[in-house]
């Protein structure tokens, strides 16, 4: 065997030991991931044996090198062994490939016909429930629904509403104080300034809202809770409106039978001032519920539910008004109250502890 031959053979074997563990590959046992990167390593073994730089390239040059009469010969014979080495390494290729191909389709693959997993779905919150129903009773009678500013300062909280500093209302709403001089809101009553300042008069509003006080957490008070406000400035408005639109409300959200009626108050933001009543919704104001004493009611047939009466003139005044030519009457209450007389519950905690086996009865 000539010089040059025998170094195309040293050529073959070394490819052949180096392409060995390609040659019996077992498939089957492979992972997506090795055959990836057995994929690359075959990649490099085939530019290191087959490439421009491999030495079979420069083998051939050794063609040119040999006798005349043996370069045909030789030839063929390199050329014999490129064509052995570049099928076995297509072959591979070829089988890697599929298997890599059919490994991705197996991973991606899944069955439609199984069943889902359905999300959890929601639901609002009861207090958010009651306080749309009745922001679309108020929407439907002409109101708009006013939002405010939860930190506000002495001047909206108390002096427009005709509470000065010492006067004793202040007390039963203490509320949380900042360093500057500002106060969480404790009542929903500082919008009735704030939207007759921006909107001016005749307006028709109500307000719900946050509001705070320093209460200790117990069944019936948490330090924060919601009230929704009314407010209602034109001319000649009396308490005739008042008890009518406060009683239209009442029937649209408990029933035609619902009856109401006001009870003498004071209120420093109104005069003369009333706390309104309705007749229990669940015993129609009998006071008795399948031959007991009736829960919501206590027995008395009428449920207490808020504070209202005609804007106090100083009020008015507070906000560039002329209680000479306008009045108007407001009403405030607290929507946690309400909702624990609706749905029976004794403790107003229940609704801010966020226990979805709790709220999930209230949809
Ligand atoms: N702001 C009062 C409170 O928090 C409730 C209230 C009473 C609001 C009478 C009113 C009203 O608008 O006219 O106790």
């Amino acid at each position: 065997m000539s010089e040059e031959k025998r170094q195309v053979e040293k050529i073959r074997k070394a490819f052949e030991q180096e392409f060995g563990r390609f040659s019996d590959l077992n498939l089957e046992n492979l992972s997506l991931d090795e055959a990836e990167n057995l994929q690359r390593e075959l990649g490099e073994l085939k530019t290191k044996h087959t490439g421009k730089k491999s030495e079979l390239a420069v083998s051939k040059k050794l063609i040119g090198r040999v006798a005349p009469e043996e370069r045909g010969a030789f030839g063929q014979f390199v050329q014999s062994i490129e064509k052995e080495i570049t099928t076995v390494i297509e072959e591979a290729e070829n089988n890697l490939k599929n298997f890599i191909a059919n490994a991705k389709i197996e991973r991606e693959r899944f069955d439609v016909t199984l069943p889902g997993t359905r999300p959890r779905e929601g639901h609002l919150h009861l207090l958010t429930i009651l306080r749309q129903k009745i922001e679309d009773i108020f929407v439907a009678m002409g109101y708009s629904i006013e939002d405010d500013r939860e930190i506000e300062t002495d001047y909206y909280n108390f002096d427009a509403l005709n509470i000065p500093a010492g006067h004793p209302a202040r007390e039963s709403q203490d509320t949380f104080y900042t360093t500057n001089g500002f106060a969480l809101r404790s009542q929903t009553s500082t919008v009735q300034i704030r939207a007759m300042e921006r909107r001016g008069v005749p307006i028709r509003i109500i307000a719900p809202g946050r509001v705070f006080r320093r209460d200790t957490p117990d069944l019936t008070h948490t330090p924060m809770f919601h009230q929704i406000e009314g407010l209602c400035v034109d001319k000649n408005i009396t308490m005739a409106h008042l008890k009518g639109t406060v009683g239209e409300w009442l029937r649209r959200l408990f029933g035609k039978e619902t009856r109401i009626r006001l009870r003498p108050s004071y209120f420093p933001f109104t005069e003369p001032s009333a706390e309104f009543d309705f007749s229990c919704f669940k015993c129609g104001g009998t006071g008795t519920f399948e031959n007991e004493r009736c829960r919501p009611c206590k027995g008395s047939g009428w449920i207490e539910l808020g504070g209202s009466g005609m804007v106090h003139p100083n009020v008015l005044r507070a906000c560039n008004v002329d209680p000479q030519v306008y009045s108007g009457f407001a009403f405030g209450f607290g929507l946690e109250r309400m909702c624990s007389l609706m749905y029976s519950l004794d403790d107003i905690r229940l609704m801010f502890e966020n226990d979805v086996r709790f709220l999930e009865q209230f949809k």
